[in-house]
Parts: structure tokens; C-alpha cells; sequence
């Protein structure tokens, strides 16, 4: 393509993630007993170049004589080279191919291992300028080509000039050398990379600072494999989400901040303007309120299962997608029930706290084992499922009521009816949702109807049982054994105090809410919810969303992708093909869901529309969003 601009790009940590030298050194001294000693001779004589106090060419020469490389060790360089290709180049090999003419690649590496990486995106061979090696017969690197501009101190000034290029010169690099270049006058704009390094002396030269390649691109309106650059996207991560959470967002290339305590509302309706993508937790208010202020905003992920911090009907009233974390701390919960199963039935939590006052009481009586006795399971929803496939390989035979139709799992038997599970189980264990109408779903006739000595478990919500009856059936005996986890009202902090009916009662296991807590929950939901975000913003999938109609959309190749988020009245989706037909669009595909505020529709169309379509779409009445992918 005839373009009147050339491009100047760097090679180390910048078309690469890494510096070629450091991996070489891990190569060719690997087994090198003196390799310790000679890695900071390396880097003390890579800082002398630096700072001037030894010349660019000696610096070299004594690097290169202490790597003393062979053939056979740059070949391993080279495969290693090839997975370290920075991300944002890799997604743009097309700016490659497209501008091969017009794209230079200026390094004081070496040919020996930057051709074989960057010809394979497309670069042509004559314009890949660098250092070459000299070798003897055994293949064994004994100097390089001094005559080489690019061997002495401003090199790539040198080298440039000799180029001559007969137009705008841009330079993208992370080097001070890199900036030389503007700094001589050869080039009209410097981008500093930051993709793999950022140095302060570089980035402060800098015309423009580039998180990727995709923002240089972007800015100099040249063909991008994304429709708009990732850097841009803004995340606010709450509340100390887990770090695996942080680290997935960073490496997709968003500008992501994190923060380690909740947000107030009002600190929240300030921060809130410039956020395209919220993560929280539990304990940040997500109020009608910040959202009015949330005009960037697309997503919230609470990292967590419940989204009742989140004014969902105002969230989805302004096209923000909300998604969660249903069943990342499932397998916890249904071990914390297993264990706690197995402590009641051997009266464990009383004898535990009689030897502790020292009370020696062997005994058999009232000591049960778990296997082949049957579990009642209430609710068959993720928790109650997985439950239900461990309970039966410890040997327990598995009744579950359901409200809904549920295919029983393994050799689990279903009830037509609470009663009759409650009638027939040795181990009741509530597994139902939280919805209103469960609000004490187990009082005094349910109790009533189960078997005299009953372990009753609770790990679901606080309100699904009363309180007063569990206690009442505790006292008497009826119920030989409980174990409560969550609350009809439970303490907003750990300083306040917990109050409740159930303290003291014997055989009595309470624990503050932390069923789903442990370490794996928290990793778990760190990689679930990021996985939804990106799927969100890469395909426009709201698979799982909490708000959002589901729509699960395949991959796309060639065409790009329209997205619209409309109120939900009638007539949206003629108007979109309307406006399709009018410019004589072909339509690849085209989805549509719809929930009672709004509706989602995903168009695929083949390759090729301008920005009147795009204008035209965004006009369209009850538009709430709109986006391009691709
Ligand atoms: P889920 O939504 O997958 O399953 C709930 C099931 O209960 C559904 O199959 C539903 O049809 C059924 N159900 C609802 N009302 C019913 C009723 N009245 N009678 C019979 N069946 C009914 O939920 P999941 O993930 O299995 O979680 C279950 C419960 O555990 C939820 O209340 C959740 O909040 C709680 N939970 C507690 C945690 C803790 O830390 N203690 C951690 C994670 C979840």
C-alpha cells in the first residue's frame, strides 16, 4: 500500500517482550559454573554503555565475548524469541503485511535472531537493520561487523540517516536510543512502548506514551485488528479483588486500577465518570445514583455470588451488563456441609468442648457413621448437586426436593414432595435459593414431620429457616444435632457483636457466614468473573450475565460485529435492518434477545460500512448503546 509515512520500530522488549541478551545469557551460560558472576559482569557493562562511561562498541564487545554464543544456542534463542512476540504485535500482523513497504525494524540486536522473528509478520528483509555476528568454522560467534553503524553509539541515528526515507518518519521503541532518533531531527514523532517496559528518562521525551501497539495504530488511524485500543478501556477493580483477577485484565492490555477498600457513594459517583469496566465486591454500593454518573461504564462483575449491592433495574435501564460469580464457591460450601455432616453425627462439637474444660467421656452413644444413612437434600441447584455426587461416594444414599424439574445425579432418589423427604431423611440439608418467598420454609410442621434425632444443616440463607422452631426442636432433642452458617440478620462488621437464639444450644455448630470463604473460592471467582468481562467486551457474549438477556455468540472471522442495546419496544429490530438495507449491507448473521427493559441485538455484517451507517444506528429512538467489534 502507497502510503507517504515510514515507521521505525525497536526490537528488544519492544516487537518482543523480552531483551533478546538476557534470554541468551540464560541459554549459553546455563551450564557455565562461572554463569552468576558473568550475568552481573553482563549487566554492569550493559549500565556502563548507559551511562556513558564505556562506548556503545566496547560494551558490546565485551558482552558478546562473555555470552560467547554458537549457532546452537541462537537456534534455541530463536524459538524462544518466537512465544515472546508482544501481544498487541501479534494481534496486528495485518499493519505488517498491509505497510510492509513502509516498515523498518532498527535494532542493535543482531540478524542472527531478529530476521528469523519479524519476516515471519511480514517485514521485509531489506528493511530489518541490525548488527550481524561473525563465526568461525565450528559455528562458534567470535566478534561481529564493527563496520556497522548500528554497533557504535548513536547507531540508529547513523543508520537513519543513510536510509534517507523520503517522507514522515515515526519511531516506536522503549529506548533512549529509540528517542535519539526524533532528537536528531530524523523523525518527525516518537511513541514510547510500554507494552513490556516503561523507563522513566524514555517516557518523559516521549510525543505520545503507547500502552500497545493497538493505541499507535489507533491514533494514526491506520487499520487495527480491534476497533478500539484496550488501553483505553479504563477497569476499577474494588474492594482487593484477587490478584489473578488484576493480572488477567493487565495482560488483555486494559488500563486497569485497583483500589483496596470499598467506595463510598459519593467517592464512587466522582471515580465512576471515566470507568468503562467495575469489579467489586460484597460491600460497595452500586446505587441508582453512581450509575446516573456512569456514562462510560459497560460492565460491573461483583466478585462474589450475590449482586444485591447493585441497583440491577437502573444498571440495566443504561445497557451495563452485570455478571457474577454463581458457582466458583460452590465446591467449598459442599465441603464445609460433608465435614460438618460427619462432626454431628460423633457429637463432636459437644466432646470437643468437654475435654477442653477436661472432661474425659469415651463413649459410643449417640456416635453414628454417615455411610448409609440418607441425606435430604432441599434445593438441587449447583450446590446441592455437587453435594449430593459426594455424599454418595461416602456411601450415603441421597434424597433431593427440587421446585423445579432436576435430573438426579447418580444413584440420587427425588421427592415428589418436602414432606416426604422430610419423613424419610436422617440428615436434612438446605441448599435453596434465597428468593422471599423462602422465607421460613422450615418452621414448626416441617420440623414437626421429620425423624426423632435429625441432623439439620443450613448453609444457604439466614431467613429460609425460624430460628426459634430450630431451637425449640434443638432443646427437645428432636433435632440431635445442627449446623448454621447463615442468618436472618447477621453483624455488618466483625466489631459487632452476634447475637442470636442459637447460642449455647448443645451440638451446635455456628460459623460466621464463610461456607464459600476459603483461598480456592476467592482464586476461582478472580478467573471467572475477568473471563466474562472479556468475552463481553472481545464478542459481545452476556453468557451468565445477571441482567442481561443470554446471548452466547460464535467467533468471528472476516466480518465485523454491531452491537445494540435498545429499550425493549417494538419495532428496534426493522429499524436496524432498514438502515442495513438502505446502504446495501449484507447481514452475516444476526441474533436477538430481549428481557423486559431491554433488548440485545448482535449483527454480524461482511466487511465494509462507514461511519453514516454507524451515525444512522446510533440515531435510532430508545438506543440506550452501541458498539462496533472488529
Ligand atoms: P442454585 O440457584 O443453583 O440452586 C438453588 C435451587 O433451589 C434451585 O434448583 C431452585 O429451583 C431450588 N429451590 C428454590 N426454592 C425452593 C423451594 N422452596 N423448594 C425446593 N427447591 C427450591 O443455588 P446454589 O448455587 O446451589 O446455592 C444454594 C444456596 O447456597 C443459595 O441460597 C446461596 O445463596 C447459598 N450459598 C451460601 C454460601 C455460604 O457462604 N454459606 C456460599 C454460596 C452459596
Amino acid at each position: 500500500m502507497k502510503l507517504n509515512k515510514y515507521f521505525v520500530i525497536d526490537f528488544d522488549s519492544t516487537f518482543t517482550k523480552v531483551e533478546a541478551f538476557d534470554v541468551l545469557a540464560e541459554i549459553s551460560l546455563k551450564d557455565d559454573p562461572d554463569r552468576d558472576s558473568k550475568v552481573d559482569q553482563i549487566k554492569s557493562i550493559t549500565n556502563q554503555g548507559m551511562d556513558g562511561s564505556l562506548s556503545f562498541r566496547e560494551s558490546l564487545e565485551k558482552r558478546v565475548a562473555l555470552l560467547a554464543p554458537n549457532r546452537r544456542h541462537l537456534t534455541q534463542l530463536v524459538t524462544v524469541l518466537r512465544e515472546m512476540v508482544s501481544e498487541s504485535f501479534k494481534r496486528n500482523k495485518e499493519f505488517f503485511q498491509k505497510y510492509s513497504d513502509n516498515i523498518y525494524i532498527i535494532s542493535n540486536g543482531f540478524h542472527a535472531f531478529i530476521d528469523p522473528i519479524v519476516t515471519e509478520y511480514g517485514i521485509k528483509p531489506e528493511n530489518i537493520l541490525a548488527n550481524r555476528f561473525v563465526f568461525d568454522e565450528q559455528g562458534n560467534v567470535i566478534g561481529f561487523d564493527k563496520e556497522n553503524p548500528l554497533s557504535a553509539n548513536n547507531g540508529k541515528v547513523e543508520q537513519l540517516k543513510r536510509l534517507n526515507l523520503p517522507g514522515d518518519v515515526y519511531v516506536i521503541g522503549d529506548g533512549y536510543t529509540d528517542y535519539e532518533i526524533k532528537h536528531s531531527g530524523l523523525a518527525n514523532k516518537f511513541y514510547a512502548f510500554t507494552e513490556n517496559v516503561g523507563r522513566e528518562n524514555v517516557l518523559s521525551k516521549a510525543d505520545h506514551v503507547t500502552p500497545s501497539l493497538d493505541e499507535f495504530l489507533y491514533l494514526n488511524k491506520l487499520n487495527t485488528a480491534i476497533s478500539y485500543p484496550k488501553n483505553r478501556i479504563n477497569v476499577l477493580l474494588l474492594e482487593n479483588v484477587h490478584p489473578v483477577a488484576v493480572q488477567l485484565m493487565k495482560a488483555e492490555g486494559f488500563n486497569v486500577e485497583t483500589y483496596s477498600a470499598a467506595m463510598t457513594e459519593n467517592e464512587l459517583i466522582e471515580k465512576i465518570k471515566n470507568v468503562n469496566v467495575l469489579g467489586i465486591r460484597s460491600k460497595t454500593q452500586v446505587t441508582k445514583k453512581v450509575l446516573e454518573n456512569a456514562n462510560r461504564l459497560m460492565a460491573i462483575g461483583a466478585f462474589c455470588i450475590g449482586t444485591n449491592q447493585i441497583d440491577l433495574k437502573e444498571a440495566t435501564r443504561k445497557g451495563v451488563a452485570v455478571f457474577n460469580a454463581p458457582f466458583s464457591n460452590t465446591r467449598s460450601v459442599v465441603e464445609l456441609a460433608v465435614a460438618e455432616m460427619i462432626m454431628l453425627m460423633r457429637n463432636i462439637v459437644d466432646k470437643s468442648a468437654a475435654m477442653h474444660k477436661g472432661k474425659w467421656d469415651k463413649s459410643a452413644k449417640g456416635s453414628y457413621e454417615v455411610r448409609g444413612k440418607y441425606l435430604g437434600l432441599i434445593g438441587y441447584g449447583n450446590i446441592g448437586t455437587q453435594l449430593s455426587v459426594i455424599a454418595e461416594s461416602l456411601g450415603m444414599k441421597v434424597l433431593y426436593y427440587d421446585k423445579e424439574e432436576k435430573l438426579a445425579l447418580g444413584n440420587a432418589t427425588k421427592c415428589r414432595s418436602l414432606q416426604e423427604l422430610l419423613e424419610k431423611a436422617d440428615v436434612v440439608s438446605m441448599h435453596v435459593d434465597g428468593r422471599e418467598s423462602n422465607t421460613n420454609l422450615i418452621g414448626p410442621k416441617e420440623f414437626e414431620l421429620m425423624k426423632p434425632g435429625v441432623i439439620f444443616i443450613n448453609l444457604s440463607r439466614g431467613h429460609v429457616v425460624d430460628i426459634n422452631a430450630l431451637r425449640e426442636n434443638i432443646l427437645s432433642g428432636k433435632v440431635a444435632g445442627c449446623a448454621v452458617d447463615v442468618f436472618p440478620y447477621e453483624p455488618v462488621s466483625n466489631d459487632e457483636e452476634f447475637k442470636s437464639e442459637l447460642r449455647g444450644l448443645p451440638n451446635t455448630i455456628l460459623t460466621p457466614h464463610i461456607g464459600g470463604s476459603t483461598s480456592e473460592a476467592q482464586e476461582n471467582i478472580g478467573n471467572f468473573v475477568p473471563g466474562k468481562f472479556l468475552d463481553y467486551i472481545n464478542t459481545g457474549s452476556t453468557s451468565n450475565s445477571v441482567n442481561f438477556p443470554n446471548l452466547t455468540l460464535p467467533t468471528l472471522e472476516n466480518a465485523h460485529r454491531l452491537i445494540h442495546i435498545h429499550a425493549n419496544v417494538p419495532g428496534i429490530l426493522a429499524k436496524i435492518n432498514h438502515v442495513l438495507a438502505e446502504h446495501g449491507i449484507n447481514i452475516a448473521g444476526q441474533y436477538l434477545k430481549t428481557n423486559e427493559t431491554i433488548g440485545y441485538v448482535i449483527t454480524d455484517i461482511n466487511k465494509g460500512y462507514d461511519e453514516q451507517v454507524i451515525a444512522q444506528l446510533r440515531a435510532i429512538e430508545h438506543t440506550i448503546k452501541f458498539r462496533v467489534l472488529y
